[in-house]
């Protein structure tokens, strides 16, 4: 579904990715981790086309799409959450999903009664069916967390990928997300996961990527990259482990 071959790219001289290779298979929960400044976060950015490859090229259902805007990524079933949610701050929680739908369109629309169903019962599935109405600068961050997964949702994507999802949560709030992640992959939905809470990763998924200067240093299933001695030494050891 996802490959990235070789991508490099460098930011006024600092290399943020050296020569990053990932495939990522349909149906996969894939875990990305890497110590603070590893990336991560940019790998994403190359993906969805924020801050494209200088070098290397990234295939999405065997097109490639290296060079695509995150619109046009976006369009052809690749969505993603931001590690500090980026939510519309004065549009109520329904609002943020209409404008998901409606994102691309040049006219406002106004929701038809089919699709009102549809994103109530996304957002009753995701755990915010109480907060419909409330303006979005109302929410905890954990519901800020959860309106951008289901956002991710109203495009009906093949690939959803997440920048901390449980970033700053307590551990019965990250446990809630979790839950989510996994209710969303079960239905079919391809992830790539970054977190630092590696309990979460490693429920989460079976297959975890390690990044670290900007290269991949492992990957491979949950069990083997967790015991790993370059992996322990690089990032386990440096203890960066929220
Ligand atoms: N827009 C940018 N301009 C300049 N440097 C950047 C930019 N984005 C990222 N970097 C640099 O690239 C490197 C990788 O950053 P990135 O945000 O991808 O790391 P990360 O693994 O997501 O870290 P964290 O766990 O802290 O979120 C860092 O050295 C960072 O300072
Ligand atoms: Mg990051």
């Amino acid at each position: 579904m996802l490959e990235v071959e070789r991508v490099s790219r460098s930011f006024g001289g600092v290399a943020a990715l050296t020569d990053v290779s990932l495939e990522v298979g349909a149906g996969e929960v894939v875990g990305l981790i890497g110590p603070n400044g590893s990336g991560k976060s940019t790998l994403l950015n190359v993906i969805t086309g924020i801050s494209p490859a200088e070098r290397g090229v990234v295939r999405f259902d065997g097109r490639d799409v290296t060079s695509l805007r995150p619109d046009r990524t976006a369009a052809l079933g690749l969505t993603r959450t931001f590690q500090t949610p980026r939510v519309l701050h004065r549009m109520t929680v329904l609002e943020n999903l209409s404008a998901a739908l409606f994102a691309g369109s040049p006219k406002v629309r106004r929701l038809r009664k089919a699709d009102r169903e549809r994103l109530n019962g996304l957002l009753e599935e995701c755990g915010l069916g109480r907060r419909v109405d409330e303006l979005a600068s109302k929410l905890t961050l954990p519901e800020q967390r959860r309106l951008e997964l289901v956002r991710t949702l109203v495009s009906d994507p093949k690939l959803i990928l997440l920048d901390e999802p449980a970033g700053g949560m307590t551990p019965a709030e990250t446990e809630g997300m979790a839950r989510l992640i996994a209710e969303v992959a079960a239905r079919g939905r391809t992830c790539i996961v970054i977190e630092h809470k590696i309990d979460m990763i490693s429920s989460l998924c079976e297959r975890i990527c390690v990044l670290d200067f900007g290269r991949v240093i492992a990957d491979g299933t949950t069990r083997e990259v967790l015991e790993d001695e370059a992996v322990l030494d690089a990032y386990l050891g440096r203890r960066d482990i929220a």
